[in-house]
């Protein structure tokens, strides 16, 4: 029997790393154990309840304004007891937040094994998006298992000579649609039920941290600007718990006309809400991968991303940080039908559904408890 212990904290780790605690759940030969470390907690008890997954280990790491050195101090100090108590054979982590980057170290501490889920993203600026971009380069170097959701992912870790148990499984976010995309979903968020979809919607998300501040105003005031300009067109902005984005956001964009605020909404409002927009405006990450396979151009609001592949595709724009960049992209979306159809048609690049089995099927081929 392989333990296999499942680790995450934050929203977006969730909405991927659910799918696949769902499959080792129903999997013969592995004993699973789900620990959330709490680094959000609304945020993630949203999504747990939409997975119906239940934590065996929390954590409760989260602090108002918390740091990333007390989430690491906290996460580090605190996995000790799930890792003695359940003695995996392998610690399954995702992506490049601080939950993942500290229970990977913990893990490693203990000599057990560490599986990257989403591994081998890169932007190449170790300050953007920060702290995610060195968080994923040191889970790299701490994982023995490699699970890149891309060809172009498995080439950037080749590049960095790690070429030994990297397999390509497509992305794990792709998996979670077969559990919330409905034809005839209603919405649980009043201001989405209310909303009238039939309009141009432009369904927005800002809140990483090298965007604090300055390019978070920027991105307000560009909001303001178009939608004066644009009276046919509404945005809705479900704004993140941090208060620091909160401030900045309700200061500039509350009370305005055809700009919706509201709490963020679970994943299953936001999938059929992309579904229904007219196009996503966001910094996000996890929302670069969903709006192409759901159809719909995305545009970037950040200098350089490390998903290159829904650019490639034509699927996606990076549009930066400023004002002026940020109107006239999405005016051209707006304005410029052969580009919005261009935009809106092209393939998905981030898998088929499937990254949760194929990671399970390697982990049974790979690891025998006795030779761990
Ligand atoms: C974290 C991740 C980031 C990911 C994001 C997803 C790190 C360093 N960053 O950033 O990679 O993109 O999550 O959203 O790991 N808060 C609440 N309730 C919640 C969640 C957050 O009140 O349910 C507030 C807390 O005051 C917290 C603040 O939001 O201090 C920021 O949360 P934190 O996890 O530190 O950083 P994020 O910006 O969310
Ligand atoms: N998301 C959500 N509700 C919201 C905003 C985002 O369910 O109000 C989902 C979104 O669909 C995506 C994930 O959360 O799956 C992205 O999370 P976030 O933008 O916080 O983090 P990132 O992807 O940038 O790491």
């Amino acid at each position: 029997m392989l333990k296999a212990l499942v680790v995450f904290g934050t929203r977006p780790e969730a909405i991927k790393m659910c799918p696949l605690v769902l499959e080792l759940a129903h999997t013969e030969g592995i004993e699973s154990r789900v620990c959330v470390t709490g680094q959000h907690r609304s945020m993630l008890d949203q999504v747990l309840d939409i997975f119906k997954v239940k934590a065996d280990y929390d954590l409760e790491v989260m602090r108002p304004n918390q740091s990333v050195n007390t989430i690491t101090t906290s996460v580090l100090e605190k996995m000790e007891a799930p890792l003695a108590e359940f003695k995996p054979d392998v610690v399954l982590v995702h992506g490049d937040t601080t939950t993942s980057m500290a229970s990977a170290l913990a893990a490693f501490y203990q000599q057990i094994p560490v599986g990257h889920v989403e591994a081998g993203l890169r932007t190449y600026n170790r300050y953007s998006p920060f702290p995610e971009e060195m968080n994923r380069k040191l889970i790299t170097a701490l994982a023995t298992y490699q699970f890149a959701p891309t060809e172009g992912n498995r080439l950037a870790l080749e590049r960095e000579s790690i070429t030994e148990h990297v397999y390509v499984t497509g992305n794990t976010v792709i998996d979670s649609f077969q559990y919330t995309i409905q034809n005839d979903y209603r919405f649980k968020e009043p201001a989405l039920a209310g909303h009238d979809f039939s309009t141009r919607t432009i369904l927005m998300t800002a809140h990483r941290r090298e965007n604090l501040g300055l390019p978070l105003e920027n991105i307000c005031n560009a909001v303001v600007a178009l939608a004066a300009q644009h009276p046919d067109v509404s945005f809705i902005y479900p704004v993140h718990l941090n208060p620091a984005v909160r401030e900045t956001v309700f200061s500039i964009l509350g009370g305005k006309e055809r700009i919706t605020l509201c709490d963020p909404i679970d994943v299953e409002d936001m999938h059929n809400a992309i579904g229904r927009s007219y196009l996503v405006l966001t910094d996000s990450g996890g929302m670069q991968e969903e709006a192409p396979h759901l159809g719909k151009p995305v545009l970037v609001m950040r200098t350089e991303t490390e998903r290159p592949e829904a650019v490639e595709a034509g699927t996606a724009r990076v549009i930066g940080v400023e004002k002026d960049g940020i109107i006239s992209a999405v005016q051209e979306l707006l304005t410029n039908q052969a580009l919005y159809q261009k935009m809106s048609t092209a393939t998905n690049p981030y898998g088929d559904g499937h990254a949760s089995e194929r990671i399970v099927a390697i982990l049974k081929g790979l690891i025998k408890k006795d030779s761990v």
